[in-house]
């Protein structure tokens, strides 16, 4: 049903397109506004053009992942893979054109690519989690059945916010010293220290402190 859900497939059917674009209705247990290819999700699925494809109508909807989360986190996903895949090509394009430290539209896009593996991780791990659902273990326990008896909400809350102060902290102090890094810049991070030469492999964050050094 997971991969049901991430084509948008709600019928079993032959001949079966890969959707590029729709608004999964889970109500109406229909697709609005869909774009795709046609035949294209039968290939990949079976190695067949008219290979037949389950859909989302061999359970009860009540027993359906959330279609539209886990169809959308799965295109969001893919979306970054290809862009890596761009980039990549992109770069090497050119290198052999030698072009590559004067392009300035692919080294300004190359900052905001830096975030495409955290979005592409998290929307991964929600087609993971979210396509499983409403099971637990599969055809054995479900999410709700899962539930600790003994947990109250009161408690759930504080361990989330315990999880979100400690996060916070170590995630800051780890922005705080990847902006030190990016600051000292390349060549400044670079330039060899003579008398710690061997002791900088145990150092990540030596230039962070190199480029500190130079600003006091
Ligand atoms: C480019 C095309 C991509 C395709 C076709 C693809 C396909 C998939 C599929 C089918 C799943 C679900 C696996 C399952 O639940 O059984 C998945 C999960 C995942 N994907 Fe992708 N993916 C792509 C790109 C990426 C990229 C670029 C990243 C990260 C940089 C990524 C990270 C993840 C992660 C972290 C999971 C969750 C794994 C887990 O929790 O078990 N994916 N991917």
């Amino acid at each position: 049903m997971k991969v049901a859900a991430m084509e948008g497939n709600w019928q079993t059917d032959t001949g079966v397109p890969l959707l590029l674009f729709a608004i999964p209705d889970q109500a109406a247990q229909t697709n609005h506004f869909a774009i795709g290819i046609p035949n294209m999700a039968s290939f990949i699925l079976t190695h067949d053009w008219q290979g037949e494809v389950p859909g989302l109508n061999e359970v009860a909807p009540e027993m359906q992942p959330p279609v539209f989360l886990v169809f959308w986190s799965f295109r969001i996903m893919v979306a970054m893979g290809l862009l890596m895949v761009f980039f990549g090509l992109a770069g090497w394009v050119l290198r052999y054109r030698q072009r590559y430290h004067q392009s300035r539209w692919f080294l300004q896009s190359l900052r905001w690519m830096s975030l495409t593996p955290f979005i592409a991780v998290l929307a991964g791990w929600v087609v993971t989690e979210a396509g499983r659902a409403p099971w637990l273990i599969y055809e054995q326990m479900t999410h709700a059945e899962g539930l600790t008896p003994s947990l109250t909400g009161g408690m759930a809350l504080f361990t989330l916010i315990g999880y979100v102060v400690v996060y916070s902290l170590v995630f800051s102090a780890g922005v705080y010293y990847l902006l030190k890094v990016f600051r000292g810049g390349l060549e400044k991070a670079n330039q060899p220290h003579e008398q710690d030469e061997v002791e900088r492999a145990k150092r990540p964050f030596s230039a962070a402190h190199a480029s500190l050094e130079g600003e006091n």
